[in-house]
């Protein structure tokens, strides 16, 4: 990290906005390598300075990793007027400036979404180039069958596009209307349109893994954690 103004690295960290991390320094409460900074625009290297709120170490990271288990009735979108976003639904512990879903899931979809201010591993993530496959499961109105795998393989074609290859698993069980489908693009109601173009609609659609990383299973539906590094590079393994 290069040097920057004091007040925008507190910002960036969640510890407030601007404004409220602006008058903590003014009060004194911050000291950069055991000295007080009193102004705002003072600037600070968090990888070579010490930056310290009422006395205790401020642990600076550049970009923060959340895994939120998504739950219906919530947008995936940033910030929306009319409905709760997936970011209205994060601890205050975990909000920062920045931080947007690094690909969409549908209203109505649940499952594994992850959340990040780093907008260099979300590209990363959601490009087809890049084989980061998502695994979903979906109910369907009507069960699936061989017929349905092959065309998954051979690519769904839909009305502006034909679909990447698709790796569509049935289950052992009589009953095939629950089914396992891993997708490596992100179009807009992809799996939803890849099972109409079948004749069958999607009743339930759930993300339960991104490339080598599932979902925690401990994570209650609306519950956020933040991620480890290890779990980072599970997406890209
Ligand atoms: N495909 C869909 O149709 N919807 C989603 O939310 C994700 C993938």
């Amino acid at each position: 990290m290069a040097q920057e103004r004091l007040d925008k690295i507190l910002a960036s960290q969640g510890i407030g906005s601007r404004k409220e991390v602006g008058q903590m320094i003014r009060r004194g409460r911050v000291t950069v390598d055991g000295k007080p900074v009193c102004r705002p625009e003072s600037k600070a290297d968090p990888e070579e300075n010490e930056i310290s709120l009422d006395g205790k170490p401020v642990i600076v990271k550049k970009y923060l990793y959340i895994m939120m288990n998504k739950p219906a009735g919530v947008l995936s979108a940033s910030r929306d007027n009319r409905a709760p976003t997936v970011l209205d639904l994060l601890p205050p512990e975990l909000r920062r400036a920045g931080l947007f879903p690094a690909g969409r899931l549908d209203k109505d979809t649940t499952g594994l979404l992850i959340i990040t201010d780093d907008g260099d591993m979300a590209h990363r993530m959601l490009s087809p180039k890049k084989h980061v496959y998502k695994l979903y499961e979906a109910r369907l109105d009507t069960p699936a069958n061989e017929e349905d795998v092959q065309a998954f393989a051979a690519g769904i074609p839909l009305k502006d596009f034909v679909c990447l290859p698709a790796r569509l698993e049935l289950p052992q069980e009589e009953n095939k209307s629950i089914v396992r489908v891993e997708v490596r693009e992100g179009k807009f109601h992809q799996v939803k349109r890849m099972f109409a173009a079948r004749g069958k609609n999607v009743i339930e659609l759930r993300r339960l893994r991104m490339g080598k990383l599932w979902l925690d299973s401990n994570l209650q539906p609306g519950k956020a954690r933040e991620m480890t590094q290890e779990e980072v590079a599970l997406i890209f393994s």
